[in-house]
């Protein structure tokens, strides 16, 4: 995919849902799309669509989606320059947050090893072979390459982060994935079309780290409900604190470091609000404990990490004294 003046491109969108349901949403989408990034001018865009037209063409071989670093592969051998000229130009780019990659050789160590999370749960949900997959939240994609290797039929991401889809652009530049689209948009305004309200629905959605993002997070498990079809599997990953008791921590401030964190739930509680919101079958199938080790500073991503966001002296507490980052993954059905 060739990027000129936008991050979104029609002919993109339509490739990707062509054949499913979606197909006849391409304009809106593509209108929607392209009104949100009006509206949000990013001081940083024209750096990045210089970055990712930079890119050198290169004959690509093979990809693998499939593979913990999601990769690409030429059978020609590729001079230094261009190899630099890869790298230098994804490094415009930076931060990567979601990976890791390989290009060409060229390692996108990204703050996150993500295909930890991936591994954790690939076996426990239901297949997604032939399925047209929601990732809400999908940063640069990293997961939704995989699920195309896991044998999805199209995946959605949405993400309203514009570097995001950035990253996005300059993976597809080798990647070419055709099943695959990232809109730039947030969850609640996938829907705010009355257009969308006449949807089939998604066979699986995704929603992984952005519920205690929402200030509301029963309207962001009311808005996946209407968005799955009727045999559909909602996979849920998000932050929850220990216990058995159904309640939940509000933050006040800042947790680990992130402005964003509003409330932390139990794991009961947030299976009652699941269940609030229509689903049935709730399953936990992983509760893991962030570790420094999964998501730590790199070249790629040079920020603070978690080693800084902890509390030096115990790695059970953040820095603000909360209980660390334990992250727990279930899945739903609709009922
Ligand atoms: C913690 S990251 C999780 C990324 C990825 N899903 C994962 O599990 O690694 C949260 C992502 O959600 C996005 N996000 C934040 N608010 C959102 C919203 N209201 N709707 C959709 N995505 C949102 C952010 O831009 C970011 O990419």
């Amino acid at each position: 995919m060739r990027m000129n003046q936008s991050l979104i491109d029609q002919t993109a969108i339509s490739g990707a849902v062509a054949g499913t349901w979606l197909e006849p949403l391409v304009v809106d989408l593509f209108r929607h799309s392209t009104e949100l990034l009006e509206k949000r001018p990013h001081g940083d865009r024209k750096k990045w669509l210089d970055a990712i037209c930079g890119l050198p063409e290169i004959n690509v071989s093979a990809v693998n989606f499939d593979r913990e670093a999601v990769s690409c592969e030429s059978t020609n051998a590729l001079s230094r320059v261009k190899i630099e000229r890869v790298r230098n130009n994804l490094m415009q780019l930076h931060p990567w947050r979601k990976g890791p990659f390989d290009l060409f050789g060229i390692r996108v160590d990204s703050e996150w090893q993500s295909n930890k999370k991936w591994g954790r749960i690939e076996n426990k949900i239901a297949s997604l072979r032939d399925k047209t997959v929601l990732d809400v939240g999908c940063g640069n994609g990293y997961y939704l390459f995989r699920m195309l290797g896991a044998g999805a039929k199209a995946v959605v991401g949405i993400d309203p982060t514009q570097l995001f889809i950035a990253q996005f652009a300059a993976l597809q530049n080798y990647f070419g994935a055709k099943k695959a689209i990232v809109l730039p948009m947030k969850g609640e305004e996938f829907l705010s079309d009355s257009k969308f309200d006449r949807l089939e629905g998604f066979d699986s959605i995704f929603s992984m780290g952005v519920y205690y993002h929402r200030k509301n997070p029963l309207s962001h498990l009311e808005e996946l409900y209407r968005l799955l079809n009727e045999n559909g599997e909602l996979v849920l990953e998000t932050l929850v604190i220990a216990g058995g008791q159904n309640s939940e921590l509000d933050i006040p401030d800042r947790y680990a470091q992130m402005r964003n964190v509003w409330s932390v739930p139990t794991v009961n509680k947030l299976y009652e609000q699941l269940e609030v919101a229509g689903f049935c079958n709730c399953q936990k199938i992983d509760l893991t404990p962030t570790t420094v080790e999964e998501q730590r500073s790199t070249s790629w991503m040079q920020f603070d990490s978690l080693d800084k966001f902890l509390d030096p002296n115990d790695h059970k507490k953040t820095i603000e004294g909360l209980p660390a980052p334990l992250r727990v993954t279930v899945t739903a059905r609709k009922k």
